[in-house]
């Protein structure tokens, strides 16, 4: 049988990270040689370019009804424009279900910054998603998206589409929604999107580096700003939550000796509306080396936030192609510790790794057991941390 040479993707959710996703689609199609900016080329002979997207929904009135090519640069959208001209896709963005996808402070906020849904009537996701011909659907909604994005979930389990939820709500770490997928026989990769070279990915690498050295940790911060949607949709601190427990437990993980709560503070801190998708992450270590000497590290990152993220997300797209030409179902483990800072396992950046190339190579892979990490995987208690 021929190989079908494109993955069909659908997007719940149009803001900027799917701005930067669909503008690096076409931004890599055509390149040829030493692509930079792209964490592989090419996955199981797929390339950024075999990447096709058939329908898109949102609920913010400058977004829905227009084609997605136009919705992207739609606002609130900030993210930066590095591939402005784009083909037409035929793709209209459909309204879907609001729920709890809109936080009420929006409302406090200029239309230029702030998201504004429209009062339609919401398309049946289901029916749109087997419409479509979709493959997998793009989980890009709002932190918080609890019950939205369990709608989406459920329609891909009744669409039989695979999914990838980038989003900090557990469907693909929650056991219930895991068989869901198994028994529909369709993968997902999840959850919450970890960026190429994020605030999360380089904490990891320095408390992992510290701990390899002996060096002692006795308490680190990650304090992170941003002027773009998801910052300001974090402002409402019971929409966090998730946030938080997601990339603490990035961070945890990847500690010989998981850190008491008190002594690890880890997430979004403040909304800086002129930072636009520009995020800052400041991040702080406090330890101690031989004979007990003291040591302090500080780093600052800066980053275009979405872009970051897209280039990960378009290696997860085309492993889940793998999958479903495989037959496989249910959360890939080597992929979703990879990719995803809330996986079903979470592993040390360094044996995700290895997970991840042996999955895309086709060979087994003897998951270690959790012992041999000697780490703290287990969802940290946050509930006085926030
Ligand atoms: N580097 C990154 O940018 C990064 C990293 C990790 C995770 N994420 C997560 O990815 C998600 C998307 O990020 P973003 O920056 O694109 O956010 P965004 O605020 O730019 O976009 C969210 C979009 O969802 C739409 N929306 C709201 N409710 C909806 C619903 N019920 N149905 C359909 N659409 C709905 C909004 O109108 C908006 O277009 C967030 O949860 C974010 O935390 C992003």
């Amino acid at each position: 049988m021929r190989r079908q040479r494109t993955v069909k993707v659908a997007i719940a959710g149009v803001g900027n990270c799917a701005s930067a996703l669909v503008q690096g689609v076409e931004y890599y199609r055509d390149r040829q040689g030493d692509l930079e900016g792209l964490m592989r080329q090419s996955i199981g002979g797929y390339r950024c370019g075999d990447i096709e997207f058939v329908a898109a929904f949102d609920v913010d009135r400058r977004k829905v009804g227009r084609p997605l090519e136009e919705a992207i640069f739609a606002k609130p959208n900030c993210t930066r424009i590095f591939q402005s001209a784009l083909p037409v896709s035929n793709v209209i963005v459909q309204m879907g279900p609001v729920l709890d996808g809109v936080a009420s402070h929006m409302a406090d906020y200029p239309d230029e910054a702030a998201f504004r849904p429209v009062d339609l009537e919401p398309t049946d996701v289901t029916a749109a998603l087997r419409a479509s011909g979709a493959e997998v659907l793009l989980s890009y909604l709002p932190v918080g998206s609890e019950e939205a994005v369990k709608h989406y979930a459920r329609a891909c389990l009744d669409a039989r589409v695979a999914m990838i939820n980038c989003v900090p709500v557990f469907i693909a770490s929650d056991p219930y929604w895991a068989d869901e997928f198994r028994a529909a026989g369709v993968p997902i990769i999840g959850d919450d999107i970890k960026s190429q070279l994020g605030a999360t990915i380089i904490h990891c690498a320095l408390v992992r580096l510290c701990s390899d050295r002996g060096i002692g940790i006795d308490r680190t911060y990650q304090l992170n700003t941003g002027g773009n949607t998801d910052f300001l949709n974090m402002l409402e601190r019971s929409r966090v939550m998730s946030k938080k427990i997601s990339k603490t437990q990035s961070v945890q993980s990847q500690l010989n000796h998981p850190l008491d709560s008190r002594n690890i503070h880890v997430g979004p801190s403040d909304y800086v509306p002129w930072q636009r998708d520009n995020k800052v992450c400041f991040i702080r270590i406090e330890g101690h080396g031989f004979g007990g000497g003291p040591i302090e590290l500080e780093m600052r990152l800066s980053v275009e936030d979405s872009s970051n993220s897209a280039g990960v997300v378009i290696d997860a797209i085309r492993c889940v192609k793998l999958a479903l030409e495989r037959g496989e179902a249910g959360p890939l483990l080597g992929p979703s510790a990879y990719y995803m800072k809330a996986p079903p396992r979470q592993l040390r950046d360094s044996i995700a790794l290895e997970a991840c190339n042996a999955f895309v190579d086709g060979r087994d892979y003897q998951m270690p057991d959790v012992a041999d990490q000697k780490s703290g995987l287990k969802r940290p208690n946050l509930s006085s941390d926030i």
